[in-house]
Protein backbone atom coordinates (compact mmCIF):
# COMPACT_ATOMS: atom_id res chain seq x y z
CA UNK A 1 0.00 0.00 0.00
CA UNK A 2 0.58 3.66 -0.17
CA UNK A 3 0.98 6.08 2.65
CA UNK A 4 2.87 9.52 3.83
CA UNK A 5 6.04 8.46 5.98
CA UNK A 6 7.68 10.88 8.16
CA UNK A 7 11.17 11.03 7.51
CA UNK A 8 12.60 13.78 10.20
CA UNK A 9 11.75 17.40 10.93
CA UNK A 10 10.87 18.64 7.16
CA UNK A 11 10.95 15.32 5.59
CA UNK A 12 7.50 13.02 4.42
CA UNK A 13 7.12 10.93 1.37
CA UNK A 14 3.90 9.02 0.02
CA UNK A 15 5.37 5.80 -0.37
CA UNK A 16 5.26 1.99 -0.76
CA UNK A 17 5.56 0.40 2.66
CA UNK A 18 4.08 -3.20 3.66
CA UNK A 19 -0.03 -3.35 4.01
CA UNK A 20 -1.81 -2.55 7.37
CA UNK A 21 -2.80 -5.68 8.24
CA UNK A 22 -5.08 -7.35 11.80
CA UNK A 23 -2.15 -7.39 14.55
CA UNK A 24 -4.44 -8.17 18.05
CA UNK A 25 -7.34 -9.60 18.17
CA UNK A 26 -9.02 -6.65 18.81
CA UNK A 27 -7.29 -4.93 15.78
CA UNK A 28 -9.59 -3.78 12.69
CA UNK A 29 -8.05 -2.63 9.05
CA UNK A 30 -10.07 0.52 7.38
CA UNK A 31 -9.64 0.65 3.61
CA UNK A 32 -9.05 4.69 4.03
CA UNK A 33 -11.58 6.88 1.82
CA UNK A 34 -11.03 10.28 3.04
CA UNK A 35 -8.67 12.02 5.10
CA UNK A 36 -7.26 15.21 6.25
CA UNK A 37 -4.69 17.24 8.02
CA UNK A 38 -4.07 18.94 11.27
CA UNK A 39 -2.40 21.10 12.22
CA UNK A 40 -0.85 19.02 14.75
CA UNK A 41 0.19 17.36 11.77
CA UNK A 42 2.26 20.82 10.98
CA UNK A 43 3.57 20.59 14.34
CA UNK A 44 5.04 16.93 13.80
CA UNK A 45 7.03 17.92 10.57
CA UNK A 46 8.54 20.56 12.51
CA UNK A 47 9.82 18.21 14.42
CA UNK A 48 7.62 19.70 17.44
CA UNK A 49 6.84 16.27 18.65
CA UNK A 50 9.48 13.99 20.13
CA UNK A 51 7.32 10.77 20.32
CA UNK A 52 6.72 10.65 16.41
CA UNK A 53 10.24 8.96 14.80
CA UNK A 54 11.31 8.06 11.28
CA UNK A 55 9.17 5.61 9.46
CA UNK A 56 6.07 7.02 11.16
CA UNK A 57 2.79 7.17 8.79
CA UNK A 58 0.90 10.33 9.73
CA UNK A 59 -2.34 11.38 10.53
CA UNK A 60 -5.43 10.80 12.90
CA UNK A 61 -8.59 11.47 11.01
CA UNK A 62 -10.44 9.59 8.50
CA UNK A 63 -13.51 7.51 7.22
CA UNK A 64 -13.16 4.38 5.41
CA UNK A 65 -14.56 0.96 5.19
CA UNK A 66 -13.49 -2.18 6.85
CA UNK A 67 -11.64 -4.64 4.65
CA UNK A 68 -10.22 -6.98 8.13
CA UNK A 69 -11.54 -7.75 11.31
CA UNK A 70 -9.77 -9.83 14.72
CA UNK A 71 -11.16 -12.33 16.21
CA UNK A 72 -12.21 -10.65 19.25
CA UNK A 73 -13.85 -7.92 17.22
CA UNK A 74 -17.75 -8.31 17.69
CA UNK A 75 -19.25 -4.75 16.68
CA UNK A 76 -18.01 -4.45 13.22
CA UNK A 77 -17.92 -6.47 10.47
CA UNK A 78 -15.73 -6.19 7.00
CA UNK A 79 -17.39 -3.86 4.66
CA UNK A 80 -19.11 -1.24 7.68
CA UNK A 81 -18.24 2.51 6.97
CA UNK A 82 -16.47 3.94 10.30
CA UNK A 83 -14.92 6.89 11.23
CA UNK A 84 -11.99 6.85 12.81
CA UNK A 85 -11.43 9.17 15.37
CA UNK A 86 -8.36 11.08 16.70
CA UNK A 87 -8.50 9.19 19.71
CA UNK A 88 -8.33 5.39 20.48
CA UNK A 89 -9.74 3.79 23.64
CA UNK A 90 -9.96 0.74 25.57
CA UNK A 91 -13.32 1.62 26.80
CA UNK A 92 -11.87 -0.31 30.10
CA UNK A 93 -9.31 1.71 32.41
CA UNK A 94 -9.86 3.82 35.29
CA UNK A 95 -9.85 7.33 32.38
CA UNK A 96 -12.42 5.46 29.58
CA UNK A 97 -14.07 4.95 32.58
CA UNK A 98 -14.64 8.23 33.77
CA UNK A 99 -15.39 9.59 30.31
CA UNK A 100 -11.94 10.57 29.58
CA UNK A 101 -10.01 8.78 26.52
CA UNK A 102 -7.96 11.09 25.98
CA UNK A 103 -5.48 9.23 28.77
CA UNK A 104 -6.96 5.46 27.84
CA UNK A 105 -3.98 4.19 29.93
CA UNK A 106 -4.02 0.78 27.88
CA UNK A 107 -3.30 2.17 24.90
CA UNK A 108 -0.15 4.07 25.47
CA UNK A 109 -0.89 6.33 28.24
CA UNK A 110 -2.93 8.88 25.74
CA UNK A 111 -5.35 8.11 23.48
CA UNK A 112 -3.85 9.89 20.47
CA UNK A 113 -1.76 7.23 18.93
CA UNK A 114 -2.44 7.51 15.54
CA UNK A 115 0.36 9.17 13.37
CA UNK A 116 2.22 9.14 16.78
CA UNK A 117 3.10 6.38 18.75
CA UNK A 118 1.16 4.17 15.71
CA UNK A 119 0.68 4.40 12.10
CA UNK A 120 -1.70 6.63 10.98
CA UNK A 121 -4.64 7.80 8.65
CA UNK A 122 -2.70 9.17 5.61
CA UNK A 123 -2.37 5.89 3.89
CA UNK A 124 -4.15 3.72 1.90
CA UNK A 125 -5.28 1.54 4.65
CA UNK A 126 -4.69 1.59 8.52
CA UNK A 127 -4.92 -0.68 11.22
CA UNK A 128 -7.41 0.12 14.32
CA UNK A 129 -6.68 -0.85 17.34
CA UNK A 130 -9.14 -1.68 20.56
CA UNK A 131 -11.71 -1.60 17.13
CA UNK A 132 -15.15 -2.34 19.15
CA UNK A 133 -14.85 0.82 21.42
CA UNK A 134 -12.94 3.09 19.18
CA UNK A 135 -14.62 3.80 15.64
CA UNK A 136 -18.26 4.94 14.97
CA UNK A 137 -20.89 3.64 12.19
CA UNK A 138 -21.76 6.32 10.12
CA UNK A 139 -25.24 6.08 8.88
CA UNK A 140 -26.17 6.37 5.37
CA UNK A 141 -26.90 10.15 4.34
CA UNK A 142 -24.02 11.06 5.74
CA UNK A 143 -21.17 11.94 3.84
CA UNK A 144 -17.77 11.53 3.54
CA UNK A 145 -17.08 14.65 3.77
CA UNK A 146 -19.66 15.37 6.74
CA UNK A 147 -17.91 12.37 8.97
CA UNK A 148 -14.71 13.21 8.41
CA UNK A 149 -14.49 16.62 10.47
CA UNK A 150 -15.86 14.54 13.48
CA UNK A 151 -12.68 12.72 13.68
CA UNK A 152 -10.84 15.31 15.64
CA UNK A 153 -11.63 19.49 14.96
CA UNK A 154 -15.51 19.39 15.86
CA UNK A 155 -15.62 17.61 18.84
CA UNK A 156 -12.73 19.64 19.49
CA UNK A 157 -14.74 23.21 19.75
CA UNK A 158 -17.02 21.63 20.90
CA UNK A 159 -16.04 19.41 23.89
CA UNK A 160 -12.73 21.45 24.95
CA UNK A 161 -14.31 25.32 24.08
CA UNK A 162 -18.25 25.15 24.28
CA UNK A 163 -18.68 22.08 27.11
CA UNK A 164 -16.21 22.98 29.10
CA UNK A 165 -16.34 26.77 29.24
CA UNK A 166 -20.06 26.03 30.56
CA UNK A 167 -21.93 27.90 27.66
CA UNK A 168 -25.20 28.47 28.84
CA UNK A 169 -28.72 29.50 27.39
CA UNK A 170 -28.83 33.81 27.04
CA UNK A 171 -24.38 33.81 27.54
CA UNK A 172 -22.31 35.83 25.45
CA UNK A 173 -19.13 34.21 24.15
CA UNK A 174 -16.07 35.20 22.15
CA UNK A 175 -13.99 32.71 20.23
CA UNK A 176 -10.45 34.00 19.80
CA UNK A 177 -8.96 32.25 16.66
CA UNK A 178 -11.22 31.49 14.02
CA UNK A 179 -9.41 28.52 12.47
CA UNK A 180 -10.78 24.86 11.83
CA UNK A 181 -11.52 24.62 15.73
CA UNK A 182 -12.44 27.94 16.89
CA UNK A 183 -14.97 27.81 13.82
CA UNK A 184 -16.17 24.57 15.12
CA UNK A 185 -17.02 26.51 18.88
CA UNK A 186 -18.82 28.69 16.73
CA UNK A 187 -20.86 26.42 14.95
CA UNK A 188 -21.78 24.49 18.17
CA UNK A 189 -22.09 27.52 20.46
CA UNK A 190 -25.26 27.59 19.29
CA UNK A 191 -26.56 24.32 20.30
CA UNK A 192 -26.25 25.67 23.98
CA UNK A 193 -28.15 29.00 23.14
CA UNK A 194 -25.71 31.76 23.28
CA UNK A 195 -27.39 35.17 22.61
CA UNK A 196 -24.02 37.06 21.44
CA UNK A 197 -20.90 34.75 19.93
CA UNK A 198 -17.93 37.38 18.87
CA UNK A 199 -15.40 35.78 16.51
CA UNK A 200 -12.39 37.36 17.22
CA UNK A 201 -9.20 36.80 14.52
CA UNK A 202 -6.18 38.66 12.39
CA UNK A 203 -7.58 37.09 9.33
CA UNK A 204 -10.48 39.11 7.32
CA UNK A 205 -11.38 35.57 5.34
CA UNK A 206 -11.83 33.51 8.86
CA UNK A 207 -14.35 36.21 9.78
CA UNK A 208 -16.25 36.01 7.31
CA UNK A 209 -16.46 32.25 7.28
CA UNK A 210 -17.02 32.99 11.25
CA UNK A 211 -19.91 35.08 10.51
CA UNK A 212 -21.06 32.28 7.75
CA UNK A 213 -20.49 29.53 11.03
CA UNK A 214 -22.88 31.32 13.13
CA UNK A 215 -21.17 34.08 14.79
CA UNK A 216 -23.02 37.34 15.41
CA UNK A 217 -20.16 39.50 15.30
CA UNK A 218 -16.78 39.71 14.39
CA UNK A 219 -13.42 41.79 15.53
CA UNK A 220 -10.84 42.31 13.48
CA UNK A 221 -7.56 42.04 15.70
CA UNK A 222 -6.00 45.43 16.09
CA UNK A 223 -4.94 48.04 19.31
CA UNK A 224 -8.45 48.25 20.23
CA UNK A 225 -9.72 44.50 20.50
CA UNK A 226 -10.21 44.21 23.76
CA UNK A 227 -12.57 47.42 24.00
CA UNK A 228 -14.38 46.43 20.96
CA UNK A 229 -15.39 43.02 22.23
CA UNK A 230 -16.24 44.88 25.91
CA UNK A 231 -18.24 47.45 23.98
CA UNK A 232 -20.11 44.54 22.22
CA UNK A 233 -21.56 43.13 25.82
CA UNK A 234 -22.92 46.46 27.37
CA UNK A 235 -19.65 46.83 29.28
CA UNK A 236 -19.55 43.79 31.36
CA UNK A 237 -17.26 41.51 29.37
CA UNK A 238 -18.69 37.96 27.87
CA UNK A 239 -19.86 34.93 29.81
CA UNK A 240 -17.42 32.44 28.26
CA UNK A 241 -14.32 33.49 26.65
CA UNK A 242 -12.68 30.46 24.00
CA UNK A 243 -9.02 30.80 23.44
CA UNK A 244 -8.43 28.57 20.09
CA UNK A 245 -4.94 30.19 18.76
CA UNK A 246 -2.23 28.84 21.18
CA UNK A 247 -0.09 31.42 21.39
CA UNK A 248 0.93 33.31 25.00
CA UNK A 249 -0.42 36.50 23.75
CA UNK A 250 -4.05 35.19 22.49
CA UNK A 251 -4.53 33.24 25.64
CA UNK A 252 -4.18 36.68 27.74
CA UNK A 253 -6.48 38.69 25.03
CA UNK A 254 -9.06 35.77 25.86
CA UNK A 255 -8.43 36.30 29.86
CA UNK A 256 -8.84 40.18 29.09
CA UNK A 257 -12.48 39.39 27.50
CA UNK A 258 -14.08 37.53 30.60
CA UNK A 259 -16.44 39.15 33.16
CA UNK A 260 -16.50 38.46 36.37
CA UNK A 261 -17.75 34.75 37.38
CA UNK A 262 -17.25 33.61 33.62
CA UNK A 263 -14.92 31.06 32.14
CA UNK A 264 -11.39 31.32 29.85
CA UNK A 265 -11.65 27.69 28.33
CA UNK A 266 -8.14 27.27 26.45
CA UNK A 267 -8.44 25.12 23.57
CA UNK A 268 -5.09 25.71 21.94
CA UNK A 269 -1.91 23.58 22.07
CA UNK A 270 1.01 26.03 24.04
CA UNK A 271 4.24 25.19 23.55
CA UNK A 272 5.88 27.96 25.84
CA UNK A 273 4.78 29.32 29.56
CA UNK A 274 2.41 31.89 29.84
CA UNK A 275 2.09 34.60 32.76
CA UNK A 276 -1.46 35.12 33.71
CA UNK A 277 -1.75 38.86 35.33
CA UNK A 278 -3.26 36.47 38.89
CA UNK A 279 -3.07 40.04 40.29
CA UNK A 280 -6.62 41.27 38.46
CA UNK A 281 -8.13 37.32 38.21
CA UNK A 282 -8.05 36.30 41.00
CA UNK A 283 -10.93 38.87 42.59
CA UNK A 284 -13.06 38.17 39.86
CA UNK A 285 -14.62 34.56 40.06
CA UNK A 286 -12.85 33.52 36.90
CA UNK A 287 -12.61 29.59 35.97
CA UNK A 288 -9.57 28.70 33.63
CA UNK A 289 -10.25 25.26 31.58
CA UNK A 290 -7.70 23.34 29.25
CA UNK A 291 -7.21 19.94 27.98
CA UNK A 292 -7.08 17.19 25.15
CA UNK A 293 -9.81 16.50 23.46
CA UNK A 294 -11.67 13.08 24.17
CA UNK A 295 -14.14 12.76 21.39
CA UNK A 296 -16.98 11.47 23.49
CA UNK A 297 -19.12 13.78 22.05
CA UNK A 298 -18.90 12.32 18.57
CA UNK A 299 -22.37 10.24 18.93
CA UNK A 300 -23.93 13.83 19.68
CA UNK A 301 -21.83 15.70 17.17
CA UNK A 302 -23.18 12.79 14.49
CA UNK A 303 -26.93 12.80 15.17
CA UNK A 304 -26.65 16.82 14.46
CA UNK A 305 -24.39 16.21 11.27
CA UNK A 306 -26.41 13.74 10.22
CA UNK A 307 -30.15 16.18 10.55
CA UNK A 308 -28.36 19.46 8.81
CA UNK A 309 -28.03 20.96 12.16
CA UNK A 310 -24.25 21.32 11.79
CA UNK A 311 -23.23 21.68 8.40
CA UNK A 312 -19.63 20.80 9.34
CA UNK A 313 -18.84 19.88 6.15
CA UNK A 314 -18.30 23.60 5.15
CA UNK A 315 -14.99 23.39 6.55
CA UNK A 316 -13.32 21.39 3.91
CA UNK A 317 -12.72 24.36 1.50
CA UNK A 318 -9.95 22.36 -1.09
CA UNK A 319 -10.12 18.66 -2.50
CA UNK A 320 -6.90 16.61 -3.28
CA UNK A 321 -6.10 12.89 -4.22
CA UNK A 322 -3.62 10.82 -2.39
CA UNK A 323 -1.33 11.36 -5.25
CA UNK A 324 -1.51 15.46 -4.54
CA UNK A 325 -0.98 14.60 -0.72
CA UNK A 326 2.02 17.17 -0.92
CA UNK A 327 0.15 20.21 -2.75
CA UNK A 328 -2.58 19.38 -0.43
CA UNK A 329 -0.16 20.09 2.65
CA UNK A 330 1.32 22.89 1.02
CA UNK A 331 -2.09 24.30 0.68
CA UNK A 332 -2.58 23.79 4.15
CA UNK A 333 0.53 25.26 5.57
CA UNK A 334 -0.37 28.31 4.10
CA UNK A 335 -3.93 28.13 4.77
CA UNK A 336 -4.87 31.44 5.41
CA UNK A 337 -3.06 33.09 2.30
CA UNK A 338 -4.82 30.52 0.67
CA UNK A 339 -8.20 30.75 1.94
CA UNK A 340 -8.25 27.32 3.28
CA UNK A 341 -9.83 25.73 6.63
CA UNK A 342 -9.69 22.20 6.30
CA UNK A 343 -8.23 20.26 3.44
CA UNK A 344 -10.21 16.83 2.15
CA UNK A 345 -7.93 14.06 0.96
CA UNK A 346 -9.70 11.29 -1.19
CA UNK A 347 -7.95 8.04 -2.90
CA UNK A 348 -8.71 9.71 -6.14
N1 LIG B 1 -6.86 20.82 22.91
C1 LIG B 1 -6.97 19.96 21.91
O1 LIG B 1 -7.33 18.80 22.09
C2 LIG B 1 -6.67 20.45 20.52
C3 LIG B 1 -7.01 19.62 19.42
C4 LIG B 1 -6.77 20.12 18.12
C5 LIG B 1 -6.18 21.38 17.96
N2 LIG B 1 -5.85 22.11 19.07
C6 LIG B 1 -5.24 23.46 18.97
O2 LIG B 1 -6.24 24.42 18.73
C7 LIG B 1 -5.62 25.58 18.15
C8 LIG B 1 -6.39 26.00 16.90
O3 LIG B 1 -6.32 24.99 15.92
P1 LIG B 1 -6.75 25.28 14.42
O4 LIG B 1 -6.58 24.00 13.67
O5 LIG B 1 -8.07 25.95 14.38
O6 LIG B 1 -5.60 26.28 14.00
P2 LIG B 1 -5.57 27.37 12.82
O7 LIG B 1 -4.17 27.74 12.64
O8 LIG B 1 -6.37 26.87 11.66
O9 LIG B 1 -6.39 28.61 13.42
C9 LIG B 1 -5.85 29.57 14.24
C10 LIG B 1 -6.57 30.87 13.96
O10 LIG B 1 -6.03 31.87 14.83
C11 LIG B 1 -5.90 33.08 14.10
N3 LIG B 1 -4.91 33.93 14.76
C12 LIG B 1 -3.57 33.94 14.62
N4 LIG B 1 -3.02 34.89 15.40
C13 LIG B 1 -4.05 35.49 16.06
C14 LIG B 1 -4.12 36.54 17.00
N5 LIG B 1 -3.03 37.16 17.44
N6 LIG B 1 -5.34 36.87 17.48
C15 LIG B 1 -6.47 36.24 17.04
N7 LIG B 1 -6.45 35.26 16.13
C16 LIG B 1 -5.26 34.88 15.65
C17 LIG B 1 -5.52 32.64 12.70
O11 LIG B 1 -5.81 33.65 11.74
C18 LIG B 1 -6.39 31.39 12.53
O12 LIG B 1 -7.65 31.72 11.95
C19 LIG B 1 -4.17 25.19 17.86
O13 LIG B 1 -3.36 25.62 18.93
C20 LIG B 1 -4.26 23.67 17.85
O14 LIG B 1 -3.00 23.07 18.08
C21 LIG B 1 -6.10 21.67 20.33
ZN1 LIG C 1 -5.67 16.83 15.27
ZN1 LIG D 1 -8.79 3.14 28.28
Amino acid sequence: MKALVYHGPGNKAWEDVPDATVQDPTDVVVRVETTTICGTDLHILQGDVAAVTDGRILGHEAVGTITAVGDAVSGFGVGDRVLVPAITKCGRCVYCQRGMPSHCQTVGGIGWIFGHLIDGTQAELVRVPYADTSLYAIPEGVSDEQAIFLADSLPTGYEVGVLAGGVRPGDTVAVVGAGAVGLSAILTTGLWGASKVIAVDTNKFRLTKAIEFGATDAVEVGPGTVADVIALTDGLGVDVSIAAVGYPATLLTAASLVRPGGTIANIGVHGTPVELPMQDMWIQNVKVTMGLVDTVSIPTLLKMVASGRIPDEKMGTHSFTFGQIDEAYDVFKNAAANEALKVVITPG
